[in-house]
């Protein structure tokens, strides 16, 4: 293990009934609230009028910043950092899944912050104070929830770059896994595609002697694959939100990755497809991450052999390490295929024709990854096996 400094001051809020906790914790930051949201699912699931209930019984003064687009653009952000300012907001409180999130840790940023937030994710800047952020989260997937990060697309440049600081944790997360019954089974598999993808991220490393944190990845993996068939089949079952849903947040919450680094590799190369063709996250890593782990097979043969072993219960008797490696990235193919996601960049109407554009936009900031260092050219070639 590399050494290693642990903090997560997100206060993580978790069950039924669990948005009642909006009043004690709101009020400790101040009465004026940006109440920022996504396209309408909360107006539809009724959640909006619930927490606006709870705000206007507490005396808030809320304003809001509505229509939040999936892959949240900049111009929006600019937009709630303008309504911060105007209003002298003192909390930013976001409901929706990871892009209203997103979206509202920038805004909660740029509000303290005299040039454009956008420095932050271009790396020319660092933020230095942050207004307080809570959320009320309604999708299991990116993990927004517990961390400091953010992805914010710039739809001027067709940039969709990710961002983290400290100052962008949030204060707190109110997670009830009812929130999360009406998402639809596509959203609902893109999140756990999602989910097992920041796994994979963290599991593909070199680093020596982190068994406990292997046992962790390998655990939640199969939680996962056990669970998401059957939330697929029975969207509204509460005991399947509720294992998907804290899936979702120790995915990416710094506790599996104590004592060494994650590739992440896979993610940049994502990012820059849905910058091109604005598609779900979900979907993008559902295409590439079987063709990432194919193409760096060879870095360590043994580590892809575990994955089949452990999570994918492939029998090696007989067979090559090789060989028991390339079954178990084909079982995760036929297992995400099996719940619905996507296999192909074709499945999106997506051809060969910007390829070239994406590759340099993965390569933005030089080479990349942890556990493979990719270049260009390593990028085109993930981008043609996924075609
Ligand atoms: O906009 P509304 O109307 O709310 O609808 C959303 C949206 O259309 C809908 N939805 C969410 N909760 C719902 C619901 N519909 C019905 N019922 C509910 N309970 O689902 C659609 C997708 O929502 P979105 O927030 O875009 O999904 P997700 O949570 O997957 O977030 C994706 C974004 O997060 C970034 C991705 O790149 C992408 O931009 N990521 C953020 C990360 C982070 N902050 O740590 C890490 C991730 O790897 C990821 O890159
Ligand atoms: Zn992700």
């Amino acid at each position: 293990m590399d050494n290693f400094v642990f903090h997560n001051p997100t206060k993580l809020i978790f069950g039924r009934g669990q948005l009642e906790s909006l009043r004690t914790e709101a009020p400790v930051y101040g009465k004026k609230v940006l109440l920022v949201y996504g396209g309408g699912s909360i107006k539809r699931s009724g959640l909006y009028d619930k927490v606006v209930a709870i705000l206007r019984e507490i005396g808030a003064e809320v304003t809001e910043l509505p229509g939040v687009e999936p892959n949240p653009r900049l111009s929006t952000v600019h937009r709630g950092v303008d309504l911060c300012k105007e209003n002298a907001i003192e909390l930013v409180l976001a409901v929706g899944g990871g892009s209203v999130l997103d979206c509202a840790k920038a805004i909660a940023v740029g509000a303290k912050y005299d040039g454009d937030m956008w420095d932050f994710a271009e790396r020319k800047a660092a933020p230095k104070a942050a207004l307080p952020l809570g959320t009320v989260l309604t999708m299991a997937a990116t993990g927004s929830e517990m961390n400091g990060n953010s992805v914010i697309t710039n739809e001027a440049t067709m940039e969709k770059l990710g961002w983290g600081s400290k100052l962008a944790y949030p204060a707190f997360s109110i997670l009830d896994p009812e929130h999360t019954a009406s998402l639809p089974k596509e959203q609902t598999v893109y999140g756990m595609v999602d989910i097992m993808s920041h796994v994979f991220e963290h599991y593909f490393h070199h680093t020596t002697n982190t068994p406990l944190q292997d046992e962790f990845c390998e655990s939640l993996l199969r939680t996962v694959i056990e669970t998401a068939p059957k939330l697929a089949a029975d969207l509204e079952n509460y005991d399947y939100r509720e294992t998907i849903l804290l899936c979702g947040t120790m995915a990416l919450n710094g506790v599996l990755n104590m004592g060494y680094s994650g590739d992440w590799a896979t993610h940049n190369i994502e990012h820059a497809v849905s910058a091109v063709y604005d598609i779900p996250h979900g979907g993008g890593l559902a295409i590439l991450f079987p063709n990432w782990m194919k193409y760096n097979l060879q870095r360590d043969v043994l580590r892809f052999k575990r994955l089949a072993i452990n999570v994918f219960h492939v029998d090696p008797a007989g067979k090559s390490d090789e060989a028991v490696a390339l079954e178990g990235i084909e079982a995760l193919r036929t297992f995400w295929s099996s719940i619905g996601a996507p296999g192909r960049l074709a499945d999106y109407g997506i051809d060969d024709s910007q390829l070239e554009a994406m590759a340099d936009k993965a390569v933005r900031f030089g080479s990349f990854g942890n556990f493979a260092v990719l270049d260009k050219q390593d990028v085109l070639e993930i981008y043609r096996m996924s075609l």
